[in-house]
């Protein structure tokens, strides 16, 4: 097959698609729901237009792109990410996904390929927990793994309120899809870890993806007066916390495994003036292993830590559990396509577990799975300054063309 990827073309368009943030350039800012992933969208779904393929959108506006195959009543061969950012992120992660699955599709066209499955690009809603708190709503909610009303924002605005006023309808249980709806799913990625450019490795092929869970956690403590509040009558909710952020830390330490990682992201203030005592905290925590059962064990010893600081300072803690996923294992014939696929094009690679989640994570519950991973400069993620080399991200999107036609002939 001859497979040439466009990369000044792609390269543009993950530019152009950069441009549509909610924060000053070159940070990238998306949040789903928000007036600038309304044009990222409409710009992406023109693009997939523009190559033919039929596009829809499901009740919380998770797209599907398809390119009809030869025999469109087997079952289709998926491939996407996602367009949201977090708040001061860059402009690969995801979009990477996203426009380099599109553009493997548009080789695959200029090649001549007939696939005999459908090929399928997804655009996942929110791969980040920005607005809700969790990540991959969208896709937890194709894999039928999340009840959509348990779903809201800080402020207690609901996926639903959200999503309707963003123009989505329909029934939410209408998004979880029929068994057996893809025959596969391969999703491309920047690394977001500085392992393969360490090692000189052009390619990771994910054999596993760590398991995340998230707590908010609500801290109630008195506020008063900075000045005239006495110190032993104090109840400041921030020192409270801070014990509770130092509390994560030492316990994703205490595994002495460097596969879990804790950390406390968000810290929200009330009411956040210098001259006044903290009366509430609000911590958003993040705790991650490759092994499930051990991450639960950091996740008890941090709610310990929780109730010694409520026993020693008198202030309420609350924590409310967002998620706590277990590790999905890859599947051991798509890893195996996309091995033979890099050797074809004599790329090597090295096979890898991925550390941050993604909507392979829940992919994987459904359709046999597994993820290309290419280095990302420094190993930097979810800062302005990540960067993926046209070249990385062109031998990305040419391994992934050469693993989906393999696929989709099967
Ligand atoms: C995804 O962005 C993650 O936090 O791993
Ligand atoms: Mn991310
Ligand atoms: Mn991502």
């Amino acid at each position: 097959m001859n497979l040439e990827i466009d990369s000044d073309r792609l390269t543009q368009e993950l530019d152009t698609l950069a441009g549509f943030p909610d924060a000053p350039a070159p940070a990238v800012t998306r949040v789903v729901y928000s007036e600038q992933d309304r044009r990222a969208r409409e710009y992406v779904k023109g693009l997939c237009a523009e190559a033919g393929l039929d596009v829809r959108e499901d009740a919380v506006g998770n797209i599907f792109a398809r390119w009809v195959g030869a025999e469109p009543s087997l079952a289709a061969i998926g491939t996407g990410s996602h367009i949201d950012a977090i708040p001061h992120a860059g402009r690969y992660d995801g979009t990477v996904g996203v426009l380099g699955g599109l553009e493997a599709i548009r080789a695959l066209q200029r090649s001549g390929a007939k696939p005999r499955r459908s090929i399928e690009l997804l655009i996942f809603s929110a791969e980040e927990p920005t607005r809700f708190g969790i990540g991959c709503f969208g896709s937890r909610l194709l894999a039928g793994c999340l009840d959509p009303s348990t779903v809201h924002d800080k402020d207690g605005k609901t996926l639903d309120e959200w999503r309707t006023a963003a123009g989505f309808h329909g029934g939410l249980g209408s998004v979880a899809l029929p068994p057996g709806a893809y025959a596969a799913f391969v999703e491309l990625h920047i690394e977001q870890g500085p392992l393969l450019e360490r090692a000189g490795f052009p390619l990771g092929i994910v054999t596993a993806i760590a398991a995340p869970a998230s707590w908010r956690i609500a801290i109630e403590g008195k506020g008063g007066h900075a000045g005239a509040m006495l110190m032993r009558d104090r109840q400041d909710a921030f020192c409270a916390a801070a014990e509770i952020g130092l509390a994560v830390e030492l316990a994703a330490k205490s595994t002495g495994s460097e596969d879990t990682v804790g950390t406390v992201g968000v810290c929200d203030v009330f009411p956040g003036a210098v001259n006044s005592v903290p009366m509430r905290v609000r911590l958003e925590v993040d705790v991650r292993d490759i092994d499930g059962a051990r991450r639960d064990g950091v996740l008890a010893r941090i709610r310990q830590a929780c109730d010694d600081t409520t026993a020693r300072r008198g202030v309420r803690v609350r924590i409310e559990a967002i998620n706590a996923d277990a590790p999905a294992e890859c599947d051991a014939t798509v890893v195996a396509a996309l091995a033979a696929a890099a050797a074809a094009h004599g790329l090597p690679f090295q096979k890898m577990v991925s550390r941050a989640y993604h909507d392979s994570l829940f992919l994987a519950g459904i359709a046999p799975t597994a993820m290309l991973f290419i280095p990302c400069r420094d190993g930097v993620s979810h800062r302005p300054d990540e960067y993926a080399s046209p070249q990385a991200i062109a031998d990305g999107a040419l391994v992934l063309a050469e693993t989906l036609a393999s696929l989709a002939d099967r």
